[in-house]
């Protein structure tokens, strides 16, 4: 049988995606901005003809929900397709704010791609990626990336792109647990809500435009201190957009407001940093890494659990 594995890291949003302007093919309203960490990651085997369709998740088998997902985005590599067997496994919690869809679609569409002898570009893998999960789209490329809107009806320009590889900035993102389990609500679900009921949901869609902008200069120009303030300013943006939803969508522990006073702080004292917190409590903080050991001592005084990681590189085979 044609087989393959794909290893893909997750990315952390700089600059968010929240709320989408096609459901179902998952294009976004706005466009977003990330950088792809390693060493965690996700690694995917695709066996291209199998008894049936089959899919184990760090060892156990998939829910039906899971794989419904995870076939539809293989019906969409090919549509007469084989049945397919597919095992995965994240080396880092799943379904905890860290992103875990991001590296498991990239993973899943590249391998399934070279398993079936239907190579793609890095754009059209972002494509197919996005079907799965908005920011998988991302985790194809490595380094900074950002995804675009795009302009078509079907999807086909919103890809993500690099905008400067894992090489270009001396960094490091330090992810401060303080809850590892499930989600109390998924993106999808959260950014439906949003969607539907929040009265500032315009206004966090017309001003994340030139957060993008800025953003994307900041990284360029490798300039922490604007990043930061463009990083604080979409995660609160796109944080009080979803908690005046009704019912409202709130992912924040005390925690995640302790660690946010303790950057603050740290910034006060000259260590140039800042946090952003996605559909979860973690709080993820950007760093230059002769910085990094402090903030994750500081943070590791509350949280459960501080990780350092890394910008990370593309999606890549292995096998
Ligand atoms: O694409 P999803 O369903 O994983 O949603 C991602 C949502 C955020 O992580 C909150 C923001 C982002 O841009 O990654």
């Amino acid at each position: 049988m044609p087989t393959a594995t794909a290893i893909a890291h997750p990315n952390i949003a700089l600059c968010k995606y929240w709320g989408k302007r096609d459901r179902a093919l998952n294009l976004p309203s706005v466009g977003s901005l990330s950088l792809t960490l390693a060493p965690f990651s996700t690694t995917t085997t695709v066996e291209w003809g199998a008894a049936r369709d089959e899919m184990v998740i760090n060892g156990r088998e998939a829910s039906a929900e899971e794989a419904r997902k995870v076939f539809a985005v293989l019906d969409l590599v090919d549509s007469w397709r084989p049945k397919v067997r597919v095992l995965t496994g994240n080396d880092f919690p799943t379904a905890a704010g860290l992103a875990s869809s991001s590296s498991g679609f990239a993973a899943l569409v590249l391998a399934a791609c070279a398993a079936a002898g239907h190579p793609r570009t890095p754009e059209q893998l972002s494509v197919l990626a996005r079907r799965g999960s908005g920011s998988a789209a991302r985790s194809i490329f490595g380094g900074w990336a950002e995804w675009k809107v795009g302009e078509r009806a079907d999807g086909m320009d919103s890809h993500a792109f690099e905008i400067a590889n894992e090489a270009h900035w001396d960094v490091r993102m330090v992810v401060a647990i303080f809850d590892a389990g499930p989600k109390a609500i998924s993106s999808r679900d959260g950014m439906a809500v949003t969607q539907e009921t929040s009265p500032y949901y315009p206004a966090w869609v017309a001003s994340a435009p030139r957060d993008l902008a800025a953003g994307r200069a900041a990284v360029r120009n490798r300039d922490l201190d604007a990043l930061g303030q463009v990083m604080e300013r979409s995660a609160l943006r796109m944080h009080a957009c979803m908690m005046a939803a009704d019912p409202p969508v709130f992912y924040w522990k005390s925690g995640s407001v302790w660690a946010q006073d303790a950057v603050r702080s740290l910034r006060e004292r000259g260590i140039p940093c800042a946090w952003t917190m996605d559909a979860g409590p973690n709080v993820k903080v950007l760093v230059p890494t002769e910085h990094a050991e402090l903030v994750a001592r500081r943070l590791g005084a509350v949280a459960d659990r501080v990780h350092v990681l890394e910008p990370g590189g593309p999606a890549r085979l292995v096998g």
